[in-house]
């Protein structure tokens, strides 16, 4: 019997029993049966989480793009792989089927060769979402180059950082972008960065807002003159299972940006099986994940895990708000979207304009609702199922990250019956575990507290690139033998999961990961500051949002704290980017702080969500009284 479409709930606790007590056996099945190999693994799984190693499919070898895009040509070849919405309501949406696809990304694919990028290579994608930007990553798959996406919404600062980081020889880019009634000087950005990189030798350009932008010579290149003069055949490079097939950067609770290693089999494996049946995909729908490919829910859930079922998949290059805040019902009702993926955030902004935008559009095509990113409150759950699914359409909580790869708790849409705010059950192969802070596990159901994994799934990170012993220390340390996450749960009554959030410091600003000490440090390059601390606060729309406290290095009467506001979000935006920008901003006369100097931030954080009835213990810091003076002046 094959496994790969679990229909109903008795099905799934079999096939999951079955993917717990013969992990190997199983996914072995999985691998044989619905993907094309150029040679069969020798072994299914290594795996030591000391060291840690994680090995999936050893000696197998394959390529990814022939998975994605050539064995569906045969009988899909005419169906609609990617589908283009502009950001233009006026400009006509694309249907790029899967022969063009395969024909544009052979073409990519010697483009690259030409200029020079070999196997194993790194190339840093930064490019808005148009159809080049998932043509480039399937190109460098196809010969087996390393894509690095960064999204298109970082300032130069964060895109050299990353380019660096890795050594990428090239990048992609475009002239420009166009997000809702914007444009954005994409190509601007990349030169400036490139200010700070050796070791980029050259730049393609692909065409969209027709600006007026400086070419460098010998280093930058129109694309499209390059694609037209290119073969419409090449060779996939064959690949081991475990080659890198990506890079794809993640923050960190301290320093730089993580970039986690994604390799080929295990990956292909996991988002190709995910996908199938978190949306319960059937050949004719169309399925539209509103993400960036930037992101890794972009990466696995708009490009590869799609393309590998042969699915139809949609693009949306724009925002949800333009022309207006019906953008997304009209996209649905348009193109009769089945399966429809998206983040709170973006829930809670919709919601907040009524439901007339929403009852204009006939949105009976939808099956699936899906929300990922962050937890999702209440509220925005009722609303996503009353107002867009009509009580009819399950909603899919799937929470996972980018080092996971694909989605690990999730409802199986009609298999799993959902609880508002729960992600409910383990994805088959997932085993999750819940930890107290002395590391034992919490046996049983009505538990709370650290969830790790304690079981190698196919699409795990296997290492930060350049930096094994951080992917230790980061995931690998908290708990003996387990992944720890950085997040809490609970485990309800009947085994269901609700996550409760980061446990470290990282915050989630509309579905950002954004890490305190990178934002810390680009404020403490402002001249006028001494030190800084950042917190979450419970924001409507965001999640969670951004609340600066801020020690000036005079007392600051002199200066005007408004123009102090002003050039110090400025500055976050220039080195990070605008998500990273703070909603509040407190100067202070002092932080407070333990007796060994670090800032006690459970107190910051419970006084920005205005909760000062119970600070708890205040008795070990350092400068108790300046607690009183903080909440007195706080925003
Ligand atoms: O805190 C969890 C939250 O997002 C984090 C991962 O972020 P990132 O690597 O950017 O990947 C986001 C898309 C997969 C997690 O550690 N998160 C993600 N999904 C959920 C969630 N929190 C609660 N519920 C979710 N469904």
């Amino acid at each position: 019997m094959s496994n790969y479409h679990i229909k109903h709930l008795e099905e799934y606790y079999q096939v999951y029993r079955k993917s717990i007590q013969e992990p190997e056996n199983f996914w072995e099945e999985i691998a044989e049966e619905h993907f094309v190999w150029r040679k069969k693994w020798d072994k299914v799984l290594d795996w030591d989480f000391n060291k840690p190693e994680v090995k999936w499919f050893q000696g197998a070898k394959l390529n990814i793009t022939e998975n994605c895009i050539d064995r569906h040509l045969a009988t899909r070849g005419d169906k609609t792989a990617i589908l283009f919405e502009p950001n233009d309501l006026n400009e006509v949406a694309e249907h790029i089927t899967y022969n063009q696809l395969h024909k544009r990304v052979n073409q990519f694919a010697n483009v690259l060769k030409e200029q020079g990028v070999k196997k194993g290579d790194r190339v840093c994608i930064y490019v808005p979402m148009i159809p080049e930007l998932a043509i480039s990553v399937l190109a460098c798959a196809r010969i087996g180059a390393i894509h690095s996406v960064v999204f298109a919404g970082f300032s130069a600062t964060a895109l050299a950082t990353r380019i660096n980081d890795s050594d990428c020889k090239m990048v992609i880019t475009a002239d420009g972008s166009y997000r809702g009634s914007k444009t954005i000087d994409l190509k601007g950005i990349v030169d400036e960065a490139l200010e700070q990189c050796t070791c980029v030798e050259t730049v393609l350009v692909a065409k969209r807002i027709q600006s007026n932008i400086n070419m460098k010579e010998g280093r930058d290149k129109w694309l499209q003159p390059l694609l037209d003069k290119a073969s419409a055949a090449c060779e996939a490079e064959i690949m081991d299972a475990e080659d890198p097939l990506f890079i794809l950067y993640t923050s960190g609770s301290t320093g730089m940006p993580k970039g986690m290693v994604h390799t080929t089999a295990g990956y292909m494996v996991y988002s190709a099986y995910t996908f199938k049946n978190a949306f319960q995909y059937k050949e004719n729908d169309v399925y539209w994940c509103t993400a960036d490919i930037g992101w890794i829910t972009g990466h696995s859930y708009i490009v590869y895990g799609p393309l590998a079922n042969g699915a139809t998949t949609v693009m949306f290059e724009g925002v949800p708000s333009y022309p207006d805040y019906g953008r997304f019902w009209n996209i649905v009702e348009k193109h009769k979207v089945n399966q429809f993926y998206t983040a709170p955030t973006a829930i809670r902004a919709l919601a907040k304009q009524g439901v007339e935008l929403v009852d204009k559009y006939d949105l009976s095509s939808l099956k699936v609702l899906g929300s990922v990113g962050e937890p999702i409150n209440e509220e925005a759950w009722h609303w996503y199922n009353d107002v867009v699914g009509k009580k009819k359409s399950p909603i899919i909580d799937s929470w996972w990250q980018t080092e996971t790869g694909g989605i690990m708790i999730t409802p199986i849409p009609y298999v799993t019956p959902t609880k508002p705010t729960y992600a409910t059950l383990p994805f088959i192969g997932i085993q999750p575990a819940i930890m107290d802070e002395n590391g034992n596990e919490l046996e049983g159901n009505q538990v709370e507290g650290r969830l790790c994994i304690k079981f190698p799934w196919p699409s795990i990170a296997r290492t930060i690139w350049g930096n094994h012993q951080r992917y230790k220390d980061t995931y690998f340390s908290a708990f003996e033998n387990m992944y720890f996450t950085g997040d809490g749960s609970l485990r309800d009554e009947v085994g269901y999961y609700r996550i409760t959030g980061r446990v470290d410091d990282v915050i989630i600003v509309s579905g950002h990961n954004l890490g305190t000490a990178p934002i810390e440090d680009a404020i403490n390059e402002h001249q006028a500051v001494a030190e800084s601390a950042i917190v979450g606060f419970p924001h409507d729309i965001k999640g969670s949002a951004l609340y600066g406290y801020i020690t000036l290095k005079d007392s600051g009467e002199d200066r005007n704290h408004d123009n102090l506001r002003k050039e110090i979000n400025q500055l976050i935006s220039d080195k990070i980017g605008p998500i990273a920008k703070l909603n509040k901003i407190q100067f202070t006369e002092g932080l407070p702080k333990t007796r060994s100097g670090k800032i006690m931030r459970r107190i910051l954080r419970k006084i920005a969500s205005n909760d000062t009835s119970n600070l708890g213990d205040t008795s070990t810091l350092l400068n108790p009284e300046v607690v009183n003076d903080i909440i007195k002046e706080s925003l």
